[in-house]
């Protein structure tokens, strides 16, 4: 293919990405978002096959075969609950991609000389350092996502200053590495250089708490485009530089996003152990459990004429969704009124809880944001939490030593009643109890979610 077709399909693929991108920040787009995403990204595998670079076509097949096996296989077995799980341990292999492409430029002796090896020496010096640290945080934030490794956030006496001693020694080993590459060698630097990056990365995610976990997903998931854009420079394509540039700064506004949304401060989540330097413990929870069954819910809700729906991680363990639907759609044959509130860091990924419901085919426009409702409750006459814990946990608002201290939360207990569905009194991700489950107007519906939700919709139909 000549070099000007690979520029123009280069481009088109380009153009391709950000209609993804933008398709992707609508419910009603994110559909077409991925049409387009998958077709740009057929486009550019394809034209960077066909181009000059490409010396080998066998090994280039053998290599597309085996990704592309596993690819499938991964994207067939795992299970919806495992997404977040399998897209950190993808940014992992981004890292990965990045340290070696690095290695294999700094081995390649190439023919540049001057300011151009110089110049190619630091984008292999800082593509590597990225990709450590985005291999090493990934494979740890897939350790707790999949609950390998405690959510607890490890907390290393002096660990800014340990955090500070990596990063000046990650520049003076870049000034050393840069000086002995100019007389052939560099070896060494870059090796030890790639242990500190690999070293930052581990402390990094495994100082953060299991509550600010949200931020860590999206700031890696931005690490891994930085990460590709630096493979980009190394391999002097222009169409790596713009896509990893696109999914980092993405990546950053959704981290920005998801900070607010949990009201915290970026710098405090990365310095790690946020909520938990107060001192205190968190506070107990007292007080009576209301338990209910599923037909005294069928006769709550067909009194109400208000309903709110407050999905949380368990509906996603339980594949409650199709569930939920028909009961909404029952409900919604009776006159009720009936909505769902989403909180942006609900379940386990950005975005995991409208997922499930499109997949549901709820439709869009009776599913709010959790700032849509909050101030909405007086109208609300039941809300039914499903498989929710954290997200709805009024300690965030009234307990300062509590993990989750200051991240706003949808405010059901405000509402008339409030069923919450769950199989026990155990606590969500963040490990704090929850007194919701004993307030006045609360009822618990223990069990399955969706089993629940059966039986709750076999005595509506009686
Ligand atoms: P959680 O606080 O984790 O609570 C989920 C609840 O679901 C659990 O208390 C569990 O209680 C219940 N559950 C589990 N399986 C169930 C089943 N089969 N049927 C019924 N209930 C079931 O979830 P949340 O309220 O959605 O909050 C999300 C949490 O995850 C936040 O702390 C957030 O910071 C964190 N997080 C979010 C993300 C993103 S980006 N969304 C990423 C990482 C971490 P039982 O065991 O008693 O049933």
């Amino acid at each position: 293919m000549s070099h000007s077709l690979v520029t123009m399909s280069y481009i088109v693929a380009t153009i391709l990405f950000i209609l993804s991108l933008s398709g992707l920040s609508n419910q009603e787009t994110a559909r077409k978002g991925n049409y387009y995403g998958m077709l740009g990204m057929a486009i550019a595998i394809g034209a960077t096959a066909l181009s000059a670079s490409v010396s080998s076509y066998v090994i280039l097949m053998i290599a597309l075969l085996i990704g592309g096996f596993i690819g499938t296989k991964l994207a067939l077995k795992v299970e919806m609950t495992q997404m977040p799980e399998l897209v950190a341990i993808m940014h992992s292999l981004v890292g990965m991609a990045a340290v070696l492409v690095g290695y294999a430029n700094f081995m390649d002796e190439g023919s540049l000389s001057g300011v151009e090896k110089t110049i190619h020496e630091v984008e292999i010096y800082i593509g590597i350092l990225i990709g450590a640290v985005t291999f090493a945080g990934s494979v740890i934030a897939f350790g707790k996502l999949s609950e390998r490794i405690s959510g607890k956030p490890l907390l290393l006496p002096n660990r800014h200053f340990l955090n500070l001693g990596l990063l000046i020694s990650a520049i003076l080993l870049g000034s050393w590495f840069l000086s002995s590459a100019e007389m052939g060698g560099g070896t060494l630097p870059l090796l030890l250089m790639t242990i500190v990056a690999l070293a930052f990365g581990v402390h990094m995610v495994m100082a953060i708490g299991g509550a600010d976990m949200p931020v860590v997903v999206s700031m890696l998931n931005s690490y891994s485009g930085w990460a590709a854009a630096a493979t980009g420079f190394m391999l002097s394509n222009d169409l790596l530089i713009v896509t990893g540039a696109l999914v980092g700064s993405s990546g950053a506004i959704l981290s920005y996003i998801m900070c607010r949304a949990m009201n915290r401060h970026f710098l405090s989540v990365i310095a790690g152990g946020f909520g938990t330097a107060s001192g205190g413990e968190a506070a107990e929870i007292v007080g009576e459990v209301q338990p209910i069954g599923a037909e005294e819910t069928a006769q709550l809700l067909l009194t109400a004429k208000s309903i709110m729906i407050i999905p949380g991680y368990g509906m996603a363990v339980a594949q409650a969704q199709h569930t939920v639907y028909e009961m909404t759609k029952l409900l919604r044959g009776k006159g009720k009124k009936v909505g769902f509130a989403i909180h942006p860091v609900a379940g386990r990924m950005p975005g995991h809880m409208n997922v499930l419901l499109a997949e549901a085919k709820v439709p869009y426009d009776i599913v709010y944001e959790m700032d849509e409702i909050n101030d909405d409750w007086s109208n609300v006459d039941v809300s039914i939490v499903i498989g929710a814990n954290d997200i709805v946990n009024p300690s965030a608002l009234t307990d300062p030593n509590s993990p989750i201290a200051g991240m706003p939360v949808i405010e059901c207990w405000k509402g008339e009643t409030t069923i919450v569905m769950k199989r026990s009194m155990a606590s969500g991700y963040a490990g704090v109890g929850n007194p919701l489950f004993v307030q006045e107007n609360t009822r618990m519906l223990f069990g399955d979610a969706n089993a629940m939700l059966q039986a709750v919709l076999k005595a509506l139909n009686a």
